[in-house]
């Protein structure tokens, strides 16, 4: 079964004779600026495994930018999908009322760790929609106009999350945006500024929100801080937890609302089903969650997550949306709930992150190239750097591993304001045997490039 195979290669070259045919014909028939850096046509997915049209058989450590932490075709998901194609495909909320929108929303309320008793879901089709709205409800509620985003922020690619995104190659030419989005500096511990104590390090990083609120926008003006408890895009950055507790601190001084984007954290993938979990325990939950990707295996919707408070200040025909909340998506999103809750994904998540953890810091010690590995989870960064001591980010030598790993059967991504990181995004139906043979084909392909 494909779902147990190992990574290999039958063509004599990649892209095989079928993928080249399909990936010329993208060339001819797609804007070139949906980029695409694999030579790889899927023809079927299973857990972890993708096989292309010429029969190759790939490890995909990137399962769709983190959208299939369960993997391809669960089958579970494929059925309870199947079974409700039959019965209807949409019925668009605002006209009539699906119980799986109903029930996932209640479902969801019970999960998000969002502050509050009574809570209110309400669902969208994207990462970046959910923030939207997320930012909408924010405003309703506090009747604010402005936000503060960080430093390495990934959002989405609307006209506000673009704003609210940090690399402006997601954005260059794309102006004017909207305005009252103001950005502070995120943690990257990695890169404080040279010469800053590490016992120093929170409060320099929350004196930069400190400076938004002199020189950009006073508190009393701020909706929402919106923070990824792990940046992805940023770079598999984690939000040090004392950090968190200190930006909820200024939250709560200035009556602003803290919003948890966990489009990619979700789900399992960070060890706990929402990563924001690990902020609870601190006594800094978020007011609002946002997330999307993993929650419904790649049908695609998003969800926000808030108390009644927060979600009943909107009024009416602010949010919604013609295919929000479809029913295939609800009917999966709710099959991949149960089934991550029944089998124990979360600690599966905290198993597959400790084996891949230990090999990575491994690489660390024994490849110079390597100079930080961090995350929380299954969800974590390598960054590449040419020497340890100046840290300067190794791009070249990351688009060189992306396609020595995939010459041998291993899909992987990088990350990164500085396009320098690794990121491991295995779907969390991996087997043993699939984990330790991507790690050898990743190590092999360092030590090929060294
Ligand atoms: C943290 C985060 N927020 C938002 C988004 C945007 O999601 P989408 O591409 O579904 O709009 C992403 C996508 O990578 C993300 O990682």
């Amino acid at each position: 079964m494909l779902k147990n195979a190992l990574p290999k290669i039958v063509t004599e070259s990649l892209p095989g004779p079928k993928a080249k045919a399909i990936i010329d014909r993208r060339a001819n028939a797609i804007p070139s600026a949906i980029r695409c850096v694999y030579p790889v046509v899927i023809d079927r997915g299973e857990g972890a495994m993708v096989e292309d049209v010429d029969g190759n058989h790939f490890l995909d450590w990137i399962g769709g930018v983190g959208v299939l932490n369960i993997g391809y075709s669960h089958p579970e998901v494929v059925d309870a999908v199947k079974k409700q194609t039959e019965r209807y495909f949409h019925g668009m909320f605002n006209i009539v009322t699906h119980e799986g929108y109903v029930a996932l929303a209640e479902k969801l309320s019970t999960l998000a760790p969002v502050l509050g008793k009574e809570k209110k879901a309400f669902f969208a089709n994207s990462g970046a929609e959910a923030n939207e709205n997320a930012i909408k409800i924010a405003k309703a509620y506090t009747k604010r106009p402005n936000i503060i985003v960080f430093s390495g922020a990934f959002h989405g690619r609307t006209m506000l999350t673009m704003s609210m995104t940090s690399k402006k190659a997601y954005a260059n030419g794309m102006g004017p945006f909207p305005d009252g989005v103001y950005r502070a500096k995120f943690p990257y511990y990695y890169r404080n500024p040279v010469g800053l104590p590490q016992e120093e390090a929170v409060n320099y990083y929350i004196e930069s929100i400190k400076s938004v609120f002199e020189e950009a926008s006073p508190p009393e003006h701020v909706a929402a801080i919106v923070v990824e408890p792990l940046q992805g895009e940023g770079g598999f950055i984690p939000a040090p937890i004392e950090w968190v507790k200190a930006v909820r601190q200024l939250c709560d001084q200035h009556g602003i609302l803290l919003i948890a984007d966990e489009v990619q954290t979700g789900f399992c993938r960070a060890g706990k089903m929402f990563a924001s979990e690990y902020w609870q325990g601190a006594g800094a939950s978020p007011d609002i969650l946002t997330t999307a990707k993993s929650i419904a295996a790649g049908v695609p919707i998003s969800a926000i997550v808030a108390r009644n408070e927060i979600m009943d200040a909107v009024p009416a025909g602010i949010i919604g949306g013609t295919y929000c909340g479809n029913p295939l998506a609800c009917a999966a999103a709710l099959k991949v709930i149960e089934v991550m809750e029944r089998d124990k994904f979360a600690q599966r998540s905290t198993e597959i992150g400790k084996i891949a953890m230990e090999r990575f810091q491994q690489f660390k010690q024994n490849y110079p190239v390597v100079g930080d590995v961090r995350g929380l989870g299954s969800m974590i960064g390598l960054e590449f750097v040419k020497d340890p001591v100046s840290k300067e980010p190794n791009a070249p030598f990351v688009n060189a591993l992306v396609q020595e790993a995939v010459k041998r059967g291993l899909m992987i991504e990088n990350a990164g304001t500085y396009g320098n990181v690794i990121r491991f995004l295995a779907p969390l139906t991996i087997t043993d045997e699939q984990l330790y043979a991507g790690l050898d084909i990743m190590e092999e392909s360092i030590k090929a490039l060294l």
